[in-house]
C-alpha cells in the first residue's frame, strides 16, 4: 500500500495532484470518518487512478445557532482510515486557505436548493455549493463521490456541476447504516445512549413507509403521515420535517407515480439528524 500524502496549502495541493494519475477521483468530507465516507473513498479507490480527499469543516454552510464550535474532529485518525482506504492525497485546508480575508464570491443554487434542508437551513446549500465548487476547482478530478445519506446535497452538486460546465461525473454511493438501521453520521456521536436507541425510529420509520408503498399505498400524505407517526411515538424524537417528494425536482407531490424521495429531518435530544429512501 502507497502511503498517504497530506497537504494544506493550495500550491501543495496543486503540485501533489499534478503528479496524480488519471483519471483522478475525489471524496470531499468534513472529517470525523465513519464507514459511509469509507466506502465513498473505497468506490473512488476501485474505479480512479488517483484518489483525492479533503477533510475542511467549512464554516459557510453552518448557521449561527448550529454546530461548527463543536463539530467532532480527529484528524490522525481520519488519516490513518483514508491510508486504509488506499487514498493517495488528503487536502486539509484551514478557513484561512479557503476563505482569505476580502472572500465574496458565491455559488448558489435556486430550485433544489429551496425546499427540505434549504428551508430549514438558510444558507447552508450556498455554503456547501460554494466550498464544492472551489474544491473541484482545485482538485480537478475526473470523477466526485458523494453519499444518497445527502439526497438533497447530491441533487444540489449534480445541478451546480452541470450548470457551471465542470467536467466532472458525480457519482452517488448508497447510504451505509448501522447495524440497527441508523446511517451514519459524524452526528451521532453527539448522541447518549438513550438517544442513540430512540434514533433507530427514524429507520423504523422509513421502512414502516416503504413497506406501505410496496403495498400499494400511493399517496403521498399518508406516507408522510406513516413517518410522522411513528416519530410522534418516539418521547426523545421531535420531527421537524417529513416530505416525499419528486426524486427529480424535489417538488412535494400529492401521489407517488414514479421514482420519490422520502426524507426527513429529527431531532433527537439537541442532535438533528436526516435520513432518506427512495421509493418507487
Ligand atoms: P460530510 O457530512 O462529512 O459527508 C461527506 C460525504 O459523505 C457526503 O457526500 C455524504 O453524503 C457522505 N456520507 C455521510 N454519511 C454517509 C453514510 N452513512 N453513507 C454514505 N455516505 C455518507 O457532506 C459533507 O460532509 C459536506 O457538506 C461537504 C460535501 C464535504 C461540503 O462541505
Amino acid at each position: 500500500m502507497a502511503a498517504l500524502r497530506t497537504v494544506t496549502t493550495l500550491q501543495e495541493l496543486r503540485q501533489a495532484r499534478e503528479a496524480l494519475p488519471a483519471p483522478v477521483g475525489f471524496v470531499p468530507t468534513m472529517g470525523y470518518l465513519h464507514e459511509g465516507h469509507i466506502s465513498l473513498a473505497r468506490r473512488a479507490r476501485q474505479e480512479c487512478a488517483g484518489v483525492v480527499a479533503s477533510i475542511f469543516v467549512n464554516p459557510a454552510q453552518f448557521g449561527p445557532n448550529e454546530d461548527l464550535a463543536k463539530y467532532p474532529r480527529d484528524l490522525p485518525r481520519d488519516l490513518s482510515l483514508l491510508e486504509a482506504a488506499g487514498v493517495d492525497l488528503a487536502w486539509t485546508p484551514t478557513p484561512e486557505v479557503m476563505y482569505p480575508p476580502g472572500f465574496q464570491t458565491w455559488v448558489t443554487v435556486d430550485g433544489l436548493a429551496a425546499p427540505l434542508e434549504g428551508a430549514q437551513r438558510p444558507g447552508h446549500f450556498r455554503g456547501v455549493a460554494t466550498v464544492v465548487a472551489k474544491l473541484f476547482n482545485a482538485v480537478a478530478p475526473q470523477k466526485a463521490y458523494f453519499g444518497q445519506k445527502d439526497a438533497q446535497q447530491a441533487a444540489v452538486i449534480r445541478r451546480m456541476t452541470g450548470d457551471l460546465d465542470f467536467p466532472i461525473e458525480i457519482v452517488v454511493c448508497p447510504t451505509v447504516r448501522e447495524a440497527d438501521g441508523l446511517a451514519m453520521s459524524s452526528r451521532n456521536s453527539y448522541l447518549s445512549p438513550d438517544e442513540r436507541q430512540a434514533a433507530t425510529v427514524i429507520f423504523r420509520a422509513l421502512s414502516a413507509a416503504k413497506a406501505a408503498c410496496d403495498n400499494g399505498e400511493r399517496d403521498a400524505e399518508t406516507l408522510r403521515r406513516v413517518v410522522s407517526g411513528m416519530i410522534e411515538g418516539e418521547p426523545l424524537a421531535r420531527m421537524q420535517y417529513v416530505s416525499c417528494a419528486d426524486y427529480d425536482t424535489l417538488e412535494e407531490l400529492q401521489t407517488v407515480t414514479g421514482k420519490a424521495l422520502l426524507s426527513m429531518a429529527v431531532f433527537v435530544g439537541k442532535t438533528r439528524l436526516i435520513d432518506n429512501f427512495v421509493l418507487g
